[in-house]
């Protein structure tokens, strides 16, 4: 049985979903939680690595406040470049474990046509996205024959509070909500995310891979998706992202192009809508009451 480590398994949006994936489908999974231990110790990483003896590590761990990684670059760096950086030097001196390292639409920015493809040139605006660029660049630099990094976007999922829970929860409280049309960007669904990963890691796939749902969407058009499947009265009013002062500035269009995740798949990974009704059903109606939303 294939052994797996999974960074940020305990509490975080992808690591949740990679530890609900995994055991199913045939891995032993070893769960890394903040409580383990300081991975930016060296000496414990390298102990951590060597005596999980882990054939994938899933690092699904990093800083992902947008916001607040503005006023804390420092902190940023070190969960988004020092540490995987670290993890891909320490397997390479190991001489074993293949890495699944997960990245960011947000390394892009700027005028582009359609969505963008791995082979295109990132531009990140953020502290936050320059943060991850240089996570990707220092795992492929260290590690390239035995590491790949999954750039996903706009995640809803269960486990932990995302975009997709906040505005069924605003719209409990309020008639309207205000959401921002003019930024578009890849819905998707953390357990499609974690299934593609197994997938990708049981082939000890290499490089970068955009791994998205299919479509695009602006954030405006995604609530109202999620108001209307679940039959929710309230109204989305449309705003321009400059009447929704951020600290980080987010990139226009982040779309990701998926063709070369469809091709490794064999098909096109489902639309997001679709994804978006499974996400619905399972946490929102099947449960209604259980969650407390
Ligand atoms: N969420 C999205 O929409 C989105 C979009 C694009 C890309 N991504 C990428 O997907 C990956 C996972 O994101 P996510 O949304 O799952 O993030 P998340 O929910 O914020 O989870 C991050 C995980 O990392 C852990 N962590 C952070 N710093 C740590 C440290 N110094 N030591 C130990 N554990 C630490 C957190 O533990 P605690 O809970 O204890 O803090 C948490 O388990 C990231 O690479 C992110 O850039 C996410």
């Amino acid at each position: 049985m294939a052994k797996a480590l999974v960074l940020g398994g305990a509490t975080g949006l992808v690591g949740q979903a990679l530890a609900r994936t995994l055991a199913p489908a045939g891995w032993e999974t070893r769960i890394f939680s903040r409580t383990d231990g300081n991975l930016l110790d060296m000496d414990f990483l390298r102990g951590l690595l060597e005596e999980t003896e882990a054939d994938v590590v899933f690092n699904a761990l990093g800083w992902t406040r947008v916001d607040a990684a503005e006023e804390h670059p420092e902190e940023a760096l070190l969960a988004n470049r020092t540490l995987p950086d670290a993890l891909a030097r320490t397997l390479a001196a190991l001489g074993r474990g293949h890495l699944v390292h997960f990245s960011t639409d947000f390394v892009f920015s700027g005028p582009h046509d359609g969505p963008w493809r791995e082979t295109d040139t990132p531009h990140p605006v953020s502290v936050y996205g320059r943060t991850k660029l240089a996570g990707e660049e220092a795992v492929l630099r260290a590690l390239p024959e035995r590491s790949c990094v999954l750039r996903t976007a706009w995640l809803f999922g269960p486990g932990r509070s995302n975009f997709v829970d906040v505005i069924l929860n605003a719209c409990r409280k309020r008639d309207a909500v205000s959401v921002v049309h003019d930024q578009i960007g890849s819905p998707t669904y953390t357990l499609d995310l974690a299934r593609w990963a197994e997938k990708l890691a049981r082939a000890r796939a290499t490089g970068i891979w955009h791994a998205v749902n299919s479509g695009v969407a602006s954030w405006c058009e995604l609530a109202s998706e999620a108001i209307a499947l679940t039959s929710g009265p309230c109204r989305v009013e449309p705003i321009p992202g400059s009447d929704w002062p951020q600290a980080a500035e987010r990139p226009a269009n982040s779309a990701l192009d998926n063709s070369k995740l469809a091709e490794f798949l064999g098909e096109k990974p489902r639309p997001w809508p679709q994804a978006l009704r499974e996400y619905l059903f399972r946490e929102y109606t099947a449960a209604e009451g259980g969650r407390g939303h």
